[in-house]
Protein backbone atom coordinates (compact mmCIF):
# COMPACT_ATOMS: atom_id res chain seq x y z
CA UNK A 1 0.00 0.00 0.00
CA UNK A 2 1.42 3.29 -1.06
CA UNK A 3 1.27 6.10 1.53
CA UNK A 4 3.13 8.51 -0.75
CA UNK A 5 5.14 8.83 -4.55
CA UNK A 6 8.28 9.92 -5.26
CA UNK A 7 8.15 11.77 -8.76
CA UNK A 8 11.02 11.45 -11.15
CA UNK A 9 11.72 14.37 -13.41
CA UNK A 10 14.27 14.37 -15.78
CA UNK A 11 15.31 17.80 -17.39
CA UNK A 12 12.24 19.22 -15.76
CA UNK A 13 9.65 16.56 -16.89
CA UNK A 14 8.46 14.06 -14.09
CA UNK A 15 8.62 10.61 -16.07
CA UNK A 16 7.42 8.83 -13.27
CA UNK A 17 5.54 8.90 -10.15
CA UNK A 18 6.49 6.21 -7.87
CA UNK A 19 5.06 5.09 -5.10
CA UNK A 20 6.79 4.90 -1.85
CA UNK A 21 5.94 1.74 0.55
CA UNK A 22 6.42 1.53 4.45
CA UNK A 23 7.64 -1.87 5.73
CA UNK A 24 7.05 -2.62 9.74
CA UNK A 25 10.11 -1.37 10.40
CA UNK A 26 13.73 -0.21 8.53
CA UNK A 27 14.00 1.95 5.25
CA UNK A 28 10.60 2.90 3.21
CA UNK A 29 11.10 1.69 -0.42
CA UNK A 30 10.43 3.21 -3.67
CA UNK A 31 8.28 1.21 -5.93
CA UNK A 32 10.46 1.11 -9.21
CA UNK A 33 8.40 -1.54 -11.18
CA UNK A 34 7.24 0.99 -13.56
CA UNK A 35 10.35 2.52 -14.43
CA UNK A 36 11.09 0.18 -17.08
CA UNK A 37 7.61 1.50 -18.92
CA UNK A 38 9.19 4.74 -18.88
CA UNK A 39 12.20 4.11 -20.73
CA UNK A 40 14.66 3.67 -17.26
CA UNK A 41 16.33 1.20 -15.22
CA UNK A 42 18.05 1.59 -11.96
CA UNK A 43 21.57 0.95 -11.30
CA UNK A 44 23.06 -0.41 -8.30
CA UNK A 45 25.37 -3.03 -8.57
CA UNK A 46 26.03 -4.75 -5.45
CA UNK A 47 22.67 -3.96 -4.77
CA UNK A 48 23.59 -1.36 -2.11
CA UNK A 49 20.21 0.59 -1.75
CA UNK A 50 18.16 -2.24 -3.66
CA UNK A 51 15.44 -3.63 -1.74
CA UNK A 52 14.89 -7.59 -3.69
CA UNK A 53 11.56 -8.31 -2.29
CA UNK A 54 9.28 -8.01 0.67
CA UNK A 55 10.44 -10.57 3.76
CA UNK A 56 9.61 -10.93 6.99
CA UNK A 57 11.63 -13.64 8.67
CA UNK A 58 14.87 -11.34 9.80
CA UNK A 59 15.46 -7.47 10.49
CA UNK A 60 18.48 -5.58 10.60
CA UNK A 61 19.49 -1.98 11.38
CA UNK A 62 23.20 -1.32 10.40
CA UNK A 63 22.96 1.77 12.13
CA UNK A 64 21.85 0.52 15.69
CA UNK A 65 23.25 -2.86 15.29
CA UNK A 66 19.90 -4.44 15.55
CA UNK A 67 19.43 -8.03 14.22
CA UNK A 68 15.55 -9.81 14.83
CA UNK A 69 14.34 -12.88 14.14
CA UNK A 70 10.44 -12.80 13.06
CA UNK A 71 10.82 -9.72 15.41
CA UNK A 72 13.13 -11.75 18.15
CA UNK A 73 16.26 -10.00 19.19
CA UNK A 74 19.60 -12.01 18.02
CA UNK A 75 20.94 -12.13 21.99
CA UNK A 76 17.51 -13.29 23.51
CA UNK A 77 17.44 -15.98 20.93
CA UNK A 78 21.56 -16.65 21.27
CA UNK A 79 21.16 -17.13 24.98
CA UNK A 80 17.55 -18.32 25.66
CA UNK A 81 16.69 -20.85 22.85
CA UNK A 82 18.67 -23.14 20.95
CA UNK A 83 19.13 -23.70 17.14
CA UNK A 84 16.17 -25.97 16.91
CA UNK A 85 13.98 -23.46 18.28
CA UNK A 86 15.17 -20.84 16.46
CA UNK A 87 15.03 -22.79 13.29
CA UNK A 88 11.16 -23.30 14.28
CA UNK A 89 10.86 -19.77 14.86
CA UNK A 90 12.28 -18.72 11.33
CA UNK A 91 10.27 -21.53 9.26
CA UNK A 92 7.08 -20.91 11.21
CA UNK A 93 7.13 -17.07 12.15
CA UNK A 94 6.83 -17.40 15.83
CA UNK A 95 7.86 -19.10 19.30
CA UNK A 96 6.95 -22.70 19.74
CA UNK A 97 5.05 -24.17 22.32
CA UNK A 98 6.21 -27.22 24.39
CA UNK A 99 4.60 -29.19 21.86
CA UNK A 100 5.45 -27.81 19.05
CA UNK A 101 9.38 -27.81 19.69
CA UNK A 102 9.05 -31.48 20.85
CA UNK A 103 7.57 -32.55 17.78
CA UNK A 104 9.79 -30.40 15.90
CA UNK A 105 12.66 -32.38 17.49
CA UNK A 106 11.57 -35.92 16.49
CA UNK A 107 11.10 -34.55 13.33
CA UNK A 108 14.44 -33.57 12.25
CA UNK A 109 16.06 -36.29 14.68
CA UNK A 110 14.52 -39.02 12.00
CA UNK A 111 15.52 -37.02 9.21
CA UNK A 112 19.33 -37.27 9.83
CA UNK A 113 20.41 -40.22 8.34
CA UNK A 114 21.34 -40.04 4.48
CA UNK A 115 21.06 -42.45 1.50
CA UNK A 116 23.22 -44.81 1.63
CA UNK A 117 23.96 -44.36 -1.69
CA UNK A 118 24.79 -40.44 -1.08
CA UNK A 119 28.07 -42.15 0.47
CA UNK A 120 29.58 -42.96 -2.92
CA UNK A 121 29.53 -39.22 -4.18
CA UNK A 122 32.21 -38.44 -1.36
CA UNK A 123 35.02 -41.29 -3.28
CA UNK A 124 35.07 -39.42 -6.22
CA UNK A 125 36.58 -36.37 -4.32
CA UNK A 126 40.55 -36.26 -4.22
CA UNK A 127 41.57 -36.39 -0.72
CA UNK A 128 42.44 -33.03 -0.23
CA UNK A 129 39.39 -31.78 -1.59
CA UNK A 130 38.31 -28.16 0.41
CA UNK A 131 34.94 -29.96 2.54
CA UNK A 132 33.23 -26.48 1.18
CA UNK A 133 33.86 -28.11 -2.19
CA UNK A 134 32.41 -31.82 -0.97
CA UNK A 135 29.66 -29.58 0.58
CA UNK A 136 28.62 -27.86 -2.19
CA UNK A 137 28.69 -31.54 -4.51
CA UNK A 138 27.32 -33.52 -2.14
CA UNK A 139 24.37 -31.05 -1.32
CA UNK A 140 23.58 -30.99 -5.07
CA UNK A 141 23.59 -34.41 -5.51
CA UNK A 142 20.74 -34.36 -2.37
CA UNK A 143 18.54 -32.72 -5.44
CA UNK A 144 18.68 -36.47 -7.40
CA UNK A 145 16.97 -37.99 -4.50
CA UNK A 146 14.64 -35.85 -3.85
CA UNK A 147 12.55 -34.85 -7.32
CA UNK A 148 10.50 -36.49 -9.46
CA UNK A 149 7.68 -36.57 -6.72
CA UNK A 150 8.51 -33.09 -5.47
CA UNK A 151 5.94 -30.42 -5.64
CA UNK A 152 7.57 -27.27 -4.41
CA UNK A 153 4.02 -25.48 -4.95
CA UNK A 154 2.89 -27.03 -2.03
CA UNK A 155 3.59 -25.44 1.13
CA UNK A 156 3.82 -29.03 2.79
CA UNK A 157 6.41 -30.52 0.49
CA UNK A 158 8.17 -27.55 0.69
CA UNK A 159 8.58 -27.94 4.55
CA UNK A 160 9.46 -31.38 4.38
CA UNK A 161 12.47 -30.22 2.18
CA UNK A 162 13.45 -27.74 5.18
CA UNK A 163 13.39 -30.64 7.34
CA UNK A 164 15.62 -32.70 5.40
CA UNK A 165 17.93 -30.17 4.52
CA UNK A 166 18.27 -28.85 8.54
CA UNK A 167 18.49 -32.65 9.59
CA UNK A 168 20.73 -33.99 6.80
CA UNK A 169 23.22 -30.88 7.05
CA UNK A 170 25.10 -31.73 9.87
CA UNK A 171 25.54 -35.33 8.52
CA UNK A 172 27.03 -34.04 5.32
CA UNK A 173 29.34 -31.66 6.81
CA UNK A 174 30.61 -34.31 9.27
CA UNK A 175 31.61 -36.66 6.39
CA UNK A 176 33.10 -33.97 4.50
CA UNK A 177 35.51 -34.10 7.31
CA UNK A 178 35.43 -37.64 8.46
CA UNK A 179 36.35 -37.92 4.12
CA UNK A 180 39.36 -35.60 4.59
CA UNK A 181 41.15 -37.08 7.67
CA UNK A 182 40.43 -40.81 5.97
CA UNK A 183 38.28 -41.94 9.12
CA UNK A 184 35.18 -43.96 8.38
CA UNK A 185 31.70 -42.17 7.91
CA UNK A 186 30.08 -42.20 11.41
CA UNK A 187 25.80 -42.31 11.66
CA UNK A 188 23.92 -40.24 13.86
CA UNK A 189 22.43 -41.28 16.97
CA UNK A 190 19.07 -40.14 18.06
CA UNK A 191 19.49 -39.87 21.87
CA UNK A 192 22.17 -36.89 21.19
CA UNK A 193 21.11 -33.15 20.87
CA UNK A 194 21.23 -32.00 17.04
CA UNK A 195 24.78 -30.29 18.39
CA UNK A 196 25.98 -33.17 20.36
CA UNK A 197 25.15 -35.36 17.25
CA UNK A 198 27.09 -33.22 15.32
CA UNK A 199 30.52 -33.25 17.93
CA UNK A 200 29.74 -36.86 17.98
CA UNK A 201 29.35 -37.11 13.91
CA UNK A 202 32.90 -35.15 13.90
CA UNK A 203 34.83 -36.88 16.64
CA UNK A 204 33.74 -40.56 17.55
CA UNK A 205 35.65 -42.96 15.80
CA UNK A 206 34.92 -46.85 15.86
CA UNK A 207 37.83 -47.37 18.02
CA UNK A 208 35.96 -45.18 20.86
CA UNK A 209 32.70 -42.79 21.28
CA UNK A 210 33.45 -38.98 21.77
CA UNK A 211 32.08 -37.36 24.87
CA UNK A 212 30.43 -34.69 24.25
CA UNK A 213 31.62 -31.74 26.51
CA UNK A 214 28.38 -29.66 27.57
CA UNK A 215 30.29 -26.77 27.37
CA UNK A 216 31.42 -27.47 23.61
CA UNK A 217 27.92 -28.55 23.01
CA UNK A 218 26.46 -25.25 23.97
CA UNK A 219 29.10 -23.19 22.49
CA UNK A 220 28.54 -25.11 19.11
CA UNK A 221 24.69 -24.57 19.42
CA UNK A 222 25.00 -20.94 20.11
CA UNK A 223 27.31 -20.50 16.79
CA UNK A 224 24.77 -21.91 14.92
CA UNK A 225 22.09 -20.05 16.18
CA UNK A 226 24.38 -16.97 15.44
CA UNK A 227 24.62 -17.87 11.67
CA UNK A 228 21.55 -19.13 11.13
CA UNK A 229 19.73 -16.37 8.89
CA UNK A 230 20.94 -12.95 8.13
CA UNK A 231 18.49 -11.19 5.73
CA UNK A 232 19.16 -10.66 1.79
CA UNK A 233 23.22 -11.48 1.79
CA UNK A 234 24.98 -12.59 -0.64
CA UNK A 235 24.14 -16.14 -0.52
CA UNK A 236 20.56 -15.83 0.61
CA UNK A 237 19.95 -13.92 -2.24
CA UNK A 238 21.93 -16.23 -4.13
CA UNK A 239 19.25 -19.04 -3.00
CA UNK A 240 16.39 -16.68 -3.62
CA UNK A 241 17.46 -16.40 -7.57
CA UNK A 242 17.85 -19.56 -8.29
CA UNK A 243 14.70 -20.89 -7.23
CA UNK A 244 12.83 -18.03 -8.35
CA UNK A 245 12.90 -19.91 -11.43
CA UNK A 246 11.28 -23.16 -9.64
CA UNK A 247 14.64 -24.96 -9.29
CA UNK A 248 14.74 -27.80 -7.27
CA UNK A 249 15.57 -26.71 -3.64
CA UNK A 250 18.47 -28.87 -2.73
CA UNK A 251 20.47 -27.27 -5.41
CA UNK A 252 19.15 -24.47 -4.62
CA UNK A 253 20.89 -24.74 -1.16
CA UNK A 254 24.02 -26.15 -3.27
CA UNK A 255 24.38 -22.33 -5.14
CA UNK A 256 23.86 -20.93 -1.66
CA UNK A 257 26.76 -23.10 -0.33
CA UNK A 258 28.80 -21.75 -3.55
CA UNK A 259 28.03 -17.99 -2.58
CA UNK A 260 28.83 -18.62 0.95
CA UNK A 261 32.25 -20.37 0.41
CA UNK A 262 33.96 -16.97 -0.92
CA UNK A 263 36.30 -14.90 1.65
CA UNK A 264 34.05 -11.94 1.10
CA UNK A 265 31.21 -13.81 2.84
CA UNK A 266 31.08 -17.25 4.99
CA UNK A 267 34.88 -17.76 3.69
CA UNK A 268 35.66 -14.71 6.00
CA UNK A 269 36.09 -16.51 8.96
CA UNK A 270 38.32 -19.27 7.93
CA UNK A 271 40.56 -16.78 6.44
CA UNK A 272 40.22 -14.50 9.50
CA UNK A 273 42.22 -17.79 11.75
CA UNK A 274 44.63 -17.63 8.60
CA UNK A 275 45.23 -14.14 9.35
CA UNK A 276 45.59 -14.29 13.32
CA UNK A 277 47.74 -17.10 12.57
CA UNK A 278 49.70 -15.41 9.94
CA UNK A 279 50.21 -12.16 12.41
CA UNK A 280 50.81 -14.89 14.99
CA UNK A 281 51.91 -12.39 17.67
CA UNK A 282 51.25 -8.76 19.25
CA UNK A 283 54.07 -7.41 18.32
CA UNK A 284 53.25 -7.62 14.53
CA UNK A 285 49.65 -6.21 15.04
CA UNK A 286 50.01 -3.15 13.99
CA UNK A 287 51.99 -3.78 10.68
CA UNK A 288 48.88 -5.50 9.68
CA UNK A 289 46.71 -2.84 10.44
CA UNK A 290 49.08 -0.38 8.41
CA UNK A 291 48.73 -3.19 5.48
CA UNK A 292 44.64 -2.87 5.95
CA UNK A 293 44.81 0.91 5.51
CA UNK A 294 47.05 0.74 2.65
CA UNK A 295 45.85 1.39 -0.67
CA UNK A 296 48.40 -0.19 -2.72
CA UNK A 297 47.96 -3.42 -0.43
CA UNK A 298 44.80 -5.97 -1.15
CA UNK A 299 45.38 -6.67 2.22
CA UNK A 300 42.26 -6.59 4.08
CA UNK A 301 41.61 -7.40 7.76
CA UNK A 302 39.24 -10.55 7.70
CA UNK A 303 36.59 -10.50 10.29
CA UNK A 304 36.37 -6.33 9.82
CA UNK A 305 33.93 -4.39 8.20
CA UNK A 306 30.36 -5.17 6.45
CA UNK A 307 28.03 -4.22 4.02
CA UNK A 308 25.55 -3.45 6.45
CA UNK A 309 26.68 -3.13 10.38
CA UNK A 310 28.40 0.22 10.03
CA UNK A 311 28.32 0.26 13.90
CA UNK A 312 28.35 -3.38 15.41
CA UNK A 313 28.09 -6.35 14.68
CA UNK A 314 25.58 -7.95 17.52
CA UNK A 315 26.35 -11.36 16.70
CA UNK A 316 29.94 -10.42 17.17
CA UNK A 317 29.08 -9.12 20.71
CA UNK A 318 27.76 -12.41 22.05
CA UNK A 319 30.43 -14.17 20.24
CA UNK A 320 33.03 -12.41 21.81
CA UNK A 321 31.46 -12.96 25.34
CA UNK A 322 30.45 -17.02 24.10
CA UNK A 323 34.81 -16.62 23.01
CA UNK A 324 35.63 -16.09 26.64
CA UNK A 325 33.84 -18.64 28.05
CA UNK A 326 34.39 -21.24 26.22
CA UNK A 327 38.12 -20.86 26.69
CA UNK A 328 38.08 -19.80 30.62
CA UNK A 329 35.71 -23.45 30.72
CA UNK A 330 38.01 -25.53 28.98
CA UNK A 331 41.31 -23.93 30.61
CA UNK A 332 42.62 -22.68 26.99
CA UNK A 333 44.92 -19.99 26.69
CA UNK A 334 45.25 -19.43 22.87
CA UNK A 335 47.50 -16.26 22.03
CA UNK A 336 45.56 -15.79 19.19
CA UNK A 337 42.49 -14.80 20.99
CA UNK A 338 45.16 -12.21 22.54
CA UNK A 339 46.31 -11.22 18.99
CA UNK A 340 42.45 -11.00 18.08
CA UNK A 341 42.00 -8.60 20.89
CA UNK A 342 44.62 -6.40 20.53
CA UNK A 343 43.68 -6.47 16.66
CA UNK A 344 39.88 -5.15 17.73
CA UNK A 345 41.46 -2.61 20.00
CA UNK A 346 43.98 -1.29 17.38
CA UNK A 347 41.78 -0.74 14.78
CA UNK A 348 38.14 0.77 16.88
CA UNK A 349 40.93 3.14 17.86
CA UNK A 350 42.62 3.59 14.69
CA UNK A 351 41.23 7.00 12.93
CA UNK A 352 40.72 4.64 9.48
CA UNK A 353 38.78 2.29 10.82
CA UNK A 354 36.55 4.87 11.94
CA UNK A 355 35.88 6.99 9.58
CA UNK A 356 35.11 3.64 7.28
CA UNK A 357 32.99 1.87 9.96
CA UNK A 358 34.48 -0.86 10.05
CA UNK A 359 33.70 -3.21 13.48
CA UNK A 360 34.60 -6.99 13.94
CA UNK A 361 31.94 -8.96 12.36
CA UNK A 362 30.50 -12.28 13.17
CA UNK A 363 33.23 -13.86 11.63
CA UNK A 364 36.00 -12.09 13.60
CA UNK A 365 35.66 -14.78 16.61
CA UNK A 366 33.63 -17.95 15.82
CA UNK A 367 37.17 -19.07 14.19
CA UNK A 368 38.56 -18.55 17.52
CA UNK A 369 36.00 -20.58 19.22
CA UNK A 370 35.23 -22.92 16.51
CA UNK A 371 39.34 -23.65 16.87
CA UNK A 372 39.16 -24.35 20.93
CA UNK A 373 36.76 -27.06 20.37
CA UNK A 374 39.32 -28.64 17.94
CA UNK A 375 37.37 -27.81 14.57
CA UNK A 376 39.73 -27.25 11.44
CA UNK A 377 40.25 -24.41 10.31
CA UNK A 378 38.80 -25.83 6.57
CA UNK A 379 35.19 -26.81 7.99
CA UNK A 380 34.70 -23.43 9.72
CA UNK A 381 32.76 -22.11 6.39
CA UNK A 382 31.12 -25.37 6.62
CA UNK A 383 29.65 -24.82 10.11
CA UNK A 384 28.96 -21.36 8.73
CA UNK A 385 26.80 -23.25 5.54
CA UNK A 386 24.98 -25.84 7.97
CA UNK A 387 23.60 -23.10 10.58
CA UNK A 388 22.55 -21.05 7.39
CA UNK A 389 20.80 -24.11 5.80
CA UNK A 390 17.66 -22.67 7.85
CA UNK A 391 18.09 -19.55 6.75
CA UNK A 392 18.29 -20.03 2.91
CA UNK A 393 14.93 -22.63 2.80
CA UNK A 394 13.08 -20.54 4.82
CA UNK A 395 13.43 -17.59 2.44
CA UNK A 396 12.90 -19.77 -0.53
CA UNK A 397 9.69 -20.94 0.96
CA UNK A 398 8.59 -17.26 1.66
CA UNK A 399 9.57 -16.58 -1.76
CA UNK A 400 7.57 -19.22 -3.34
CA UNK A 401 4.65 -18.76 -0.89
CA UNK A 402 4.52 -14.86 -2.02
CA UNK A 403 1.18 -14.21 -4.44
CA UNK A 404 2.31 -13.50 -7.60
CA UNK A 405 6.45 -14.46 -7.52
CA UNK A 406 8.53 -14.17 -10.55
CA UNK A 407 11.39 -15.49 -11.61
CA UNK A 408 13.82 -12.93 -10.67
CA UNK A 409 15.57 -11.23 -13.86
CA UNK A 410 17.44 -7.88 -13.62
CA UNK A 411 18.67 -5.87 -16.30
CA UNK A 412 21.88 -4.18 -17.33
CA UNK A 413 23.73 -1.06 -18.43
CA UNK A 414 24.99 -2.43 -21.73
CA UNK A 415 28.43 -0.60 -22.76
CA UNK A 416 29.33 -2.67 -25.38
CA UNK A 417 29.42 -2.85 -29.54
CA UNK A 418 26.41 -2.53 -31.29
CA UNK A 419 25.44 -2.83 -34.64
CA UNK A 420 28.34 -4.02 -35.86
CA UNK A 421 28.64 -5.96 -39.36
CA UNK A 422 29.68 -9.46 -39.13
CA UNK A 423 32.14 -10.31 -41.80
CA UNK A 424 32.38 -13.77 -42.05
CA UNK A 425 35.99 -16.07 -41.32
CA UNK A 426 36.06 -16.62 -45.22
CA UNK A 427 36.60 -12.76 -45.81
CA UNK A 428 38.60 -12.16 -42.55
C1 LIG B 1 29.56 -12.02 6.23
O1 LIG B 1 25.83 -9.58 4.08
C2 LIG B 1 25.82 -10.27 5.15
O2 LIG B 1 24.91 -10.19 5.92
C3 LIG B 1 27.03 -11.17 5.34
C4 LIG B 1 27.11 -11.91 6.68
C5 LIG B 1 25.98 -12.89 6.83
O3 LIG B 1 25.69 -13.22 7.99
O4 LIG B 1 25.47 -13.39 5.82
O5 LIG B 1 27.08 -10.97 7.74
C6 LIG B 1 28.39 -12.73 6.79
O6 LIG B 1 29.81 -12.17 5.06
C7 LIG B 1 30.31 -11.06 7.11
C8 LIG B 1 31.45 -10.31 6.32
C9 LIG B 1 32.66 -11.23 6.29
N1 LIG B 1 33.70 -10.70 5.38
C10 LIG B 1 34.87 -10.25 5.87
O7 LIG B 1 35.14 -10.17 7.08
C11 LIG B 1 35.89 -9.92 4.79
C12 LIG B 1 36.56 -8.57 5.11
N2 LIG B 1 35.54 -7.51 4.95
C13 LIG B 1 35.31 -7.03 3.65
O8 LIG B 1 35.93 -7.46 2.56
C14 LIG B 1 34.21 -5.98 3.51
O9 LIG B 1 34.17 -5.25 4.65
C15 LIG B 1 32.84 -6.53 3.18
C16 LIG B 1 32.87 -7.37 1.95
C17 LIG B 1 32.34 -7.34 4.32
C18 LIG B 1 31.89 -5.35 2.97
O10 LIG B 1 32.31 -4.70 1.85
P1 LIG B 1 31.52 -3.41 1.26
O11 LIG B 1 30.34 -3.07 2.07
O12 LIG B 1 31.30 -3.66 -0.20
O13 LIG B 1 32.52 -2.27 1.52
P2 LIG B 1 33.74 -1.95 0.60
O14 LIG B 1 34.40 -3.22 0.17
O15 LIG B 1 33.26 -1.01 -0.45
O16 LIG B 1 34.70 -1.22 1.63
C19 LIG B 1 34.44 0.14 2.01
C20 LIG B 1 35.81 0.71 2.35
C21 LIG B 1 36.85 0.45 1.25
O17 LIG B 1 37.79 1.52 1.29
P3 LIG B 1 37.58 2.73 0.17
O18 LIG B 1 37.60 2.07 -1.20
O19 LIG B 1 36.25 3.37 0.51
O20 LIG B 1 38.78 3.62 0.41
O21 LIG B 1 36.33 0.06 3.53
C22 LIG B 1 37.52 -0.64 3.21
C23 LIG B 1 37.56 -0.80 1.68
O22 LIG B 1 38.91 -0.83 1.25
N3 LIG B 1 37.41 -1.94 3.87
C24 LIG B 1 38.38 -2.55 4.54
C25 LIG B 1 37.81 -3.74 5.02
N4 LIG B 1 36.54 -3.82 4.61
C26 LIG B 1 36.29 -2.72 3.89
N5 LIG B 1 39.66 -2.19 4.77
C27 LIG B 1 40.38 -3.06 5.52
N6 LIG B 1 39.92 -4.24 6.03
C28 LIG B 1 38.64 -4.60 5.79
N7 LIG B 1 38.17 -5.74 6.28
Amino acid sequence: MADSKASLSIDGNVVADLPILKGSAGNDVIDIRTLGGAGYFTYDPGFLATASCESEITFIDGDKGVLQHRGYPIDSLAKQADYLEVCYILLNGSAPTKAQYDEFTKIITNHTMVHEKLVHFFHGFLPDAHPMAMLCGVVGALSSFYHSDLDINEPDQRMRSAHRLIAKMPTIAAMAYKYSIGQPFVYPRNDLSYAENFLHMLFSVPAEEYVVSPTVARAMDRIFTLHADHEQNASTSTVRLAGSSGANPYACIAAGVASLWGPAHGGANEACLTMLEEIGSLDRVDEYVAKAKDKSDSFRLMGFGHRVYKNFDPRATVMRETCHEVLSELGIKDPLLDVAMALEKVALEDPYFIEKKLYPNVDFYSGIILKAIGIPTNMFTVIFAMSRTVGWIAHWDEMLGQPGQKIGRPRQKYTGEIDREFVPLSDR
